[in-house]
């Protein structure tokens, strides 16, 4: 059997290696390609000792290189590199599936607010479909482009559209405050994220106008059905390698819409393999989905303050980046989603 060819452009960071590492024990395609400047030449094994029988090697990320050796390539860049990768290699007939932000907003204007530019492709953006396998499953199926949501995304979209696509929640009022480990800063040095200063200690950053906070209001306002909604987005460091932790508060319509949300929660995900929806009184704990590609739900509602509290835990490697871009792979192969995520 032809398997299907796949690189990785990016693959010496910390979203590239999780990838290496699901698609190395994936049954149904072959890596063919991995990508880094500054590794280039040397095999995955001597980069990364834990794959030390791999013996692909890194090679400069070059389009015409990438594209004689893989029919999909992934791409692992910091946020302004997709494109430069997306149009030649969709030129060349390779499906791209991108984990930065490049291909995640549908709006140009709040495009080049958050990122400071212009987007290069507005017309790629318009064809990329959001890689959110519990949205847009239908879309993913037939997509050339798919943009994987961010780690805090994830985590505050999974628990919260459910409840505003039903209207038990009003859409103002919104508050979400998500914690994330280190890794989520990428494999670079940078003095804020150096052991000795995130160690032992706990920070917000980044508390208005997060790069992440118009992605969650567009598709929260996609969902509620109206054309804007705004948030509170709070995000933390704290100081684990991996997995990210949101509480968010919600406003319920009224006590009974307020008692309804965890059956909510539970029939919209009953049969998602990916979305584990707890128990009532149970919260979610990142230590339970480090190293998996689920995503934990925690539901309760407090009549004192009539709010729905929400607690979601992603890895923010897995599920909040390579475990769900490889679920879209999954979806767009035709493979049973969960291959090589179990
Ligand atoms: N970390 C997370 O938890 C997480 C979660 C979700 C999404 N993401 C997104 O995923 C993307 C990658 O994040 P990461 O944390 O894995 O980053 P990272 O650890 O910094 O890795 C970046 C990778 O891109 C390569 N690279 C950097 N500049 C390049 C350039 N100009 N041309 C070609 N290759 C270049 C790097 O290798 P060389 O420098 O050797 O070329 C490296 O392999 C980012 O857009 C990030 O926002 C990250």
């Amino acid at each position: 059997m032809h398997k299907l060819r796949v690189a990785i452009v990016g693959a010496s960071g910390y979203s590239g290696e999780e990838l290496l590492r699901l698609l190395l024990a994936h049954p149904n395609l072959e890596l063919t390609c991995i990508t880094s400047r500054q590794e280039a030449g040397k095999p995955a094994g001597a980069v990364f000792p834990r794959y030390r029988e791999c013996q692909l090697r890194f090679i400069q990320p070059d389009v015409d290189q990438i594209a004689a050796q893989a029919d999909l390539a992934f791409l692992a860049l910091p946020h302004g590199l997709a494109n430069e990768y997306a149009a030649p290699l969709l030129q060349r007939g390779l499906k791209v599936i991108d984990i930065s932000a490049d291909f995640r907003l549908r709006s140009l204007e709040k495009y080049a607010r958050y990122y400071q530019s212009e987007h290069p492709a507005p017309e790629l953006l318009q064809e990329a479909v959001y890689g959110l396998p519990e949205y847009y499953r239908q879309d993913i199926r037939q997509a050339r482009l798919v943009a994987c949501p961010g780690c805090y995304p994830t985590s505050v979209l999974l628990p919260t559209l459910p409840l505003l696509k039903v209207a038990l929640v009003e859409t103002g009022g919104i508050e979400a405050f998500s914690m994330s480990g280190v890794t989520g800063a990428g494999r670079k040095l940078a003095a804020p994220f150096l052991f000795p200063e995130c160690n032992e200690s706990l920070r917000p950053y980044a508390i208005t106008g997060h790069r992440h906070l118009p992605e969650i209001e567009q598709e929260l306002a996609l969902a509620a059905g109206v054309k804007e909604l705004h948030i509170n987005f709070l995000p933390h460091l704290v100081p684990v390698n991996r997995g990210i932790h949101s509480t968010i508060l919600m406003q319920a319509k009224n006590e009974k819409a307020g008692e309804q949300a965890l059956e909510c929660l539970q029939q919209a995900y009953q049969n998602e393999p990916f979305v584990r929806v707890l128990g009532k009184g149970e919260l979610a704990d990142t230590k339970n989905v480090t190293m998996t590609n689920y995503c934990e739900i925690g539901c309760a509602y407090d009549p004192h303050t009539g709010k729905v509290i929400l607690s979601s835990a992603v890895d923010n490697l897995s599920k909040g980046a390579a475990g769900q871009a490889l679920q879209n792979l999954n979806i767009m192969a035709g493979w049973p989603e969960d291959c090589g995520l179990r």
